[in-house]
C-alpha cells in the first residue's frame, strides 16, 4: 500500500498556509492522483485526523450503494477519520450529529473558499441554485467514522444523466475554483465543527444547520418506511438530528433512508 504521492503545488501551498487551522485533521494527509475510493484508504488507516485526498476515484461511492462519478481534474474527493465517540459530553449524541455537523462544515468551507452561499438538504446534501453540488458519506469503521465528501469543481464531474440535477463550483461562479483553497477551508471548517461535537456544543451545530437548510421547514417530501411510501411537509429537525415531517397522522421522525424533495 503506497503512502501517497507528493502534494500538487496548489494543494501544498494551501495546506502550508492553513496548517494551524486544520488540527487535529491532516496528520497524515495523503494525496493520490487516482485511487479506488478515498473512504477505503482512510478506513485502512483508521486513526483520528488522517486525511486522504484524490484527484480521481475509480470506485467512488455515494450513499445507498450508488456510484460517485469521480473523473480526473473535475472534483475534489476527500476522506477524514474522526472519532466522535471520544466526545467529553454525550458521545452517542455526538456520533449521531456528526452527519449534520459535516454538512455544515462542507457548506461553510465552500463559502469561505469561494464566496458561494450554499444550502443543505437533510441530512447533509449540499445544494446551490437547487442543484446538488457536493455529497457526504459517513461510514463507521470499528470505533471511528470515516467521513468522505465529494465536491463538483467543474461540470465534467457529473455524468450526462445528472446534468440537470447537479452543479459545480465553476458553473456557479463562472470561473475555475481554487481547489487548494476549497480543500483547506472545508478541512478547517470540519476541524472546527468537530471541536464543537467533541466539546458537546450540539446547539451550535443544530443552529448552524437550521440556518442553512430552508427546505427543512415547509417542503413536501416523500420517503420510504419499510414497504410504505410516506409523504408530508417538513417541520424542522429534532435535537437528535432526525428530520421531522408533518403527516396526516401527526409528526413523524425520519432517521434514515432516502428522502425525495418534491
Ligand atoms: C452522496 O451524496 O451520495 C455521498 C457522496 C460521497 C462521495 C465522496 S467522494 C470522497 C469519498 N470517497 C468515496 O468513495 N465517497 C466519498
Amino acid at each position: 500500500m503506497t503512502a501517497g504521492e507528493p502534494l500538487p503545488p496548489d494543494i501544498a501551498d494551501a495546506i502550508e498556509e492553513a496548517r494551524p487551522r486544520l488540527a487535529p485533521l491532516g496528520a497524515p494527509l495523503l494525496f493520490f492522483s487516482t485511487i479506488g475510493s478515498t473512504n477505503d484508504r482512510a478506513a485502512s488507516i483508521a486513526t483520528e485526523g488522517a486525511v486522504v485526498v484524490a484527484d480521481a476515484q475509480t470506485a467512488g461511492r455515494g450513499r445507498r450503494g450508488r456510484t460517485w462519478f469521480s473523473p480526473p481534474g473535475s472534483g475534489l474527493y476527500v476522506s477524514t477519520v474522526l472519532a466522535p465517540a471520544r466526545a467529553r459530553v454525550d458521545p452517542r449524541r455526538a456520533t449521531t450529529l456528526l452527519t449534520l455537523a459535516a454538512g455544515v462544515a462542507v457548506a461553510e468551507g465552500i463559502q469561505a473558499g469561494t464566496g458561494l452561499e450554499v444550502d443543505l438538504k437533510w441530512p447533509n446534501d449540499v445544494y446551490a441554485s437547487g442543484r446538488k453540488l457536493a455529497g457526504i458519506l459517513a461510514e463507521a469503521v470499528r470505533d471511528v467514522v470515516v467521513l468522505g465528501y465529494g465536491i463538483n469543481l467543474t461540470a465534467s464531474a457529473f455524468p450526462p444523466d445528472l446534468r440537470d440535477r447537479a452543479t459545480s463550483l465553476e458553473g456557479q461562479a463562472g470561473k475555475a475554483p481554487d481547489r487548494g483553497r476549497v480543500l483547506v477551508e472545508t478541512l478547517a471548517a470540519l476541524a472546527s465543527r468537530y471541536g464543537d461535537l467533541l466539546a458537546g456544543r450540539f446547539d451550535a451545530i443544530l443552529d448552524a444547520w437550521r440556518v442553512r437548510a430552508p427546505a427543512a421547514v415547509g417542503a413536501r417530501v416523500t420517503w420510504t418506511a419499510g414497504s410504505n411510501v410516506q409523504s408530508g411537509l417538513t417541520a424542522g429537525v429534532g435535537d437528535d438530528g432526525a428530520l421531522l415531517v408533518r403527516t396526516e397522522r401527526g409528526i413523524e421522525r425520519v432517521v434514515g433512508g432516502e428522502v425525495q424533495w418534491t
